[in-house]
């Protein structure tokens, strides 16, 4: 059965890994597939709602299901800069907005014009980085007053409280409606098609937790994004 619950929502929806350019061949990048962010994105479009996807550097083929999508609008960008640029555009009169991307919390300061020479050095290269701005911090500082904002968090814990707990402060700390905590091992998170999140809310309590395919964690978190839009 097609759910339509979703319908008549815009959403805006960051995913994969933004690359930091160190010269004109390099970057620092990270892991991301962006797979949990395009199912993300699939969940909803899929129920109704149209969906502005924002998407920086994806595994090869992630992007296939979205690109004939009636109802997804794609955007490619590379670095955090241009995502930050992009996902204000996507998210200022979206009803939700969700970060997925992960998102580099640093750029290199000043980036070669030329590609840099390990001849030219003495065996050591240093490379200076600077902050990035947090994106998610931002569209909460932004929020209009009926948006929705929802972050992910990757984190490691072996203990379940300590996961929570982590996941609690970065709720708080950041301000969003909802945080999905992601819990990343070698069996799930990254590059994996199987994910376990807990989602925490504003009042601090786990109104979700799911364990399961990428489409499934995203399935339940649309949920508690209804759920929470309702109360
Ligand atoms: O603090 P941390 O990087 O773990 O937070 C993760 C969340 O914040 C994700 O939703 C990610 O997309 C978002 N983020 C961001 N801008 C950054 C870093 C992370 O929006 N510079």
């Amino acid at each position: 059965p097609t759910r339509t619950d979703l319908a008549g929502l815009t959403v805006a929806v960051s995913t994969g890994g933004t690359r930091e350019p160190i010269d004109p061949v390099r970057f620092l990048g990270n892991r991301s597939s962006g797979r949990q962010g395009v199912e993300v994105a699939l969940a909803a479009a899929d129920r109704g709602a149209q969906v502005r996807l924002v998407a920086a550097h994806v595994d090869d083929g992630v992007l296939s299901a979205v690109a004939h999508h009636p109802r997804i609008g794609l955007e490619r960008v590379s670095t955090a800069g241009d995502l930050r640029t992009a996902m204000h555009a996507a998210a200022a009169d979206a009803d939700v907005a969700v970060m997925v991307a992960a998102v580099a919390d640093f750029r290199v300061d000043a980036v070669s014009d030329e590609k840099i020479r390990k001849e030219d050095g003495d065996g050591t290269a240093t490379l200076r980085l600077v902050a990035n701005p947090d994106i998610l911090a931002e569209l909460v500082a932004a929020r209009g007053e009926a948006q929705t904002i929802v972050g992910f968090a990757a984190e490691t814990a072996t203990e379940d409280a300590e996961l929570l707990d982590r996941g609690r402060r970065k709720r708080a700390r950041k301000g969003v409606d909802l945080l999905a905590v992601n819990r990343v091992d070698w069996a799930r998170g990254f590059e994996a098609a199987e994910n376990a999140v807990v989602v925490i809310d504003d009042a601090d309590d786990v109104v979700t937790e799911v364990s399961g395919s990428k489409r499934a964690v995203a399935d339940a978190l649309w949920d508690a994004v209804l759920a929470h839009r309702a109360r």
